[in-house]
């Protein structure tokens, strides 16, 4: 997979994408992530790429030339399957999205700052509008780099346990279920019996009861389709 992020501060999304995980899958060659500063797309010795509102109003507005040059040189290069901007205004990101994207193969990301962008970029390239939460963060490069590390980590061999994405949180609409490791007690605190029990049919039944009492606990509204 490729990811090419546009924005005016990559050096924000830098270090969360070029650590861990998200390190380790850029290693090995199972995700190839570019950035690329808004500022080299645009014309004169001020690399201007924002400008106030038409009609008055506070903030200022990403402007649509450097965004069309920078995302033009891009669609020149190959074809991309989905060209995502990162706006609170966006569908809410959520696990099932994240498991559609992941199996793309070419993404840009437009990163939103200052106000936003010019609409005209939204109604001319944008295929998708993706929102991390209902708040308004200072710019869409912190939710990009949520939206990235989610997509990245389900692509095969990115985690050692392939199996492991299998029992997050919200895949197949159910929290995960309590983990423990050592010791076996801490403080009066047993960890299950079950799990010290070598019967993996039995650790199975135990985990997909306790994903089900957790949900129904913390977020039955994952549960109203049932
Ligand atoms: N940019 C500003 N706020 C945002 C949010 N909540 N999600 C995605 N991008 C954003």
């Amino acid at each position: 997979m490729r990811i090419d992020i546009i924005t005016v501060v990559p050096q924000l999304m830098k270090s969360p994408l070029h650590e861990s995980i998200m390190k380790r899958a850029q290693e090995k060659e199972l995700v190839d992530i570019h950035f690329h500063d808004l500022r080299d797309y645009s014309k004169g010795n001020y690399r201007q790429v924002d400008d106030a509102q038409y009609g008055g109003g506070a903030g200022m507005v990403l402007m649509i030339e450097p965004i069309d040059k920078c995302i033009s040189k891009l669609q020149s290069e190959r074809d991309y399957d989905e060209i995502i901007y990162m706006t609170p205004d966006g569908e809410t990101l959520n696990q099932k999205m994240c498991n559609t994207l992941s199996l793309k193969k070419n993404l840009i990301i437009l990163c939103g700052h200052y106000k936003g962008v010019d609409q005209r970029v939204r109604d001319l390239f944008i295929t998708r509008e993706i929102s991390i939460g209902d708040y308004v963060l200072s710019g869409g490069e912190l939710g990009a780099c949520v939206l990235v590390d989610a997509i990245v980590r389900l692509l095969p061999g990115v985690l050692n346990d392939e199996t492991s994405a299998l029992y997050d949180s919200f895949q197949d609409d159910l929290l995960a279920p309590p983990v423990y490791t050592r010791p076996e007690e801490y403080k009066n605190l047993k960890v299950p019996g079950v799990l010290l029990s070598g019967n993996f049919a039995k650790i199975d039944e135990w985990r997909q009861e306790m994903s089900y009492k957790h949900t129904l606990d913390k977020r039955p509204d994952l549960l109203k389709d049932e």
